[in-house]
């Protein structure tokens, strides 16, 4: 989801006004994607690297974020959103990291979508965080490094049992994938749009799933 601070720009409005317009183009893309066969949808909200911005802007973002699910977690609960979060959430304040966890849990058996946050998410700190727990395995004994396969690997993810992304879409022009499910995004089709974030909606998220039901997926095959 990127652009929200251009958005702002644009309009000579404080960056906080394009986060707040973010907001509602994730209520719009929470709501469209179950119309449109999305089984899981995941937004990369936060990332371990944007603790580099300005502190009153990560304060805002964190602000935007705890009242997103104060208000929200109702209804997505009553649409049948099961809620999930990815990253370190270890590394975000104590209340949220409770909110988070009532809402995967009030959510927990729903079955219309998925909606995955990546908070304090970065591929690499993930993949980090899996080679440790593996060669803190084998130093105990418990892992034969051997034994080390893509499985072995992906049991150890943040997205654990949740499927690999088919459909990665970067908006407001930039073509890079900045740290975002570099592993589980192998396969993964890439759809990039010059719309900034605020400015994405039902027919633009309808339009990446129409140029993804375009593309030959071959995964190395012919
Ligand atoms: C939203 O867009 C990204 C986050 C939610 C952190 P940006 O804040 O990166 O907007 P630009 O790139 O400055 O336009
Ligand atoms: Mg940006």
């Amino acid at each position: 989801m990127d652009g929200n601070g251009r958005w702002a720009k644009k309009r000579h409005l404080p960056r906080l006004a394009g986060h707040r317009k973010g907001v509602e183009a994730v209520r719009r893309a929470v709501e469209t994607a179950p119309t449109l066969g999305i089984e899981v949808l995941t937004l990369y909200a936060f990332s371990s690297e944007n603790w580099r911005r300005p502190a009153d802007e990560v304060s805002d973002l964190m602000g935007l974020l705890r009242h997103y699910l104060r208000t929200e977690i109702a209804e997505l609960h009553r649409n049948g959103i099961r809620m999930r979060f990815i990253g370190d959430l270890s590394g975000l304040n104590g209340d949220l990291v409770t909110l988070l966890g009532e809402a995967a849990e009030l959510t927990r058996d729903n079955t219309k979508m998925t909606l995955v946050l990546a908070l304090n998410y970065g591929s690499h700190d993930e993949l980090t965080r899996v080679v440790r727990e593996l060669a803190t395995a084998a130093l105990e004994g418990t892992l034969d490094p051997a034994a080390i396969d893509a499985a072995a690997i992906e049991a150890r993810l943040d997205t654990v049992d949740l499927p690999p992304p088919d459909l990665l879409i970067r908006t407001s022009g930039e073509q890079r994938l900045s740290n975002f499910l570099l592993w589980q995004a192998a396969y993964a089709e890439l759809v990039f749009t010059d719309e900034l974030w605020p400015d994405f909606n039902a027919a633009s998220l309808t339009a990446a799933v129409t140029a993804f039901g375009t593309r030959d997926r071959r995964y190395g095959g012919r």
